[in-house]
């Protein structure tokens, strides 16, 4: 099991995996539930959602080299060269030159408020 990031602080975010390619994590609106105050909220691992950061168009990067991809909506995911437009919470294209196919998943876990790769 290997760290992707240390914590759930984000709402999209571009990160390195150990086998050198990009991982997007997408942390479902809401996902983060009230916890009282001095614990851990337990957080189901279908709260964050994780891509390959390879466009199924032409096998590049959504992103325009920052890392963000998620558009203001919260749901969808931009590819910045051709404008493909992706489902953030299933991968599936639902606009652009490969509409239909979908972005390769990343199996995570959320352990101790961190988001884990096998
Ligand atoms: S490379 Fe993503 S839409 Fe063309």
């Amino acid at each position: 099991m290997t760290q992707l990031h240390p914590n759930l602080d984000f709402t999209q975010i571009t990160v390195r995996h150990p086998e050198g390619y990009e991982v997007i994590l997408v942390r479902a609106p809401g996902a983060l539930p009230e916890a009282p105050p001095g614990t851990q909220p337990e957080t189901p691992a279908a709260t964050v959602h994780a891509y390959r950061n390879s466009c199924p168009h032409l096998g590049i990067g959504l992103d325009y080299g920052n890392g963000q991809c998620l558009l203001d909506d919260g749901k969808t995911l931009l590819c910045a060269m051709h404008g493909a437009t992706f489902e953030a919470d299933t991968g599936l294209c639902t606009g652009g030159p490969c509409a239909g196919s979908r972005l390769k998943r990343v199996a995570v876990t959320i352990v101790n408020g961190a988001v884990i790769c096998d």
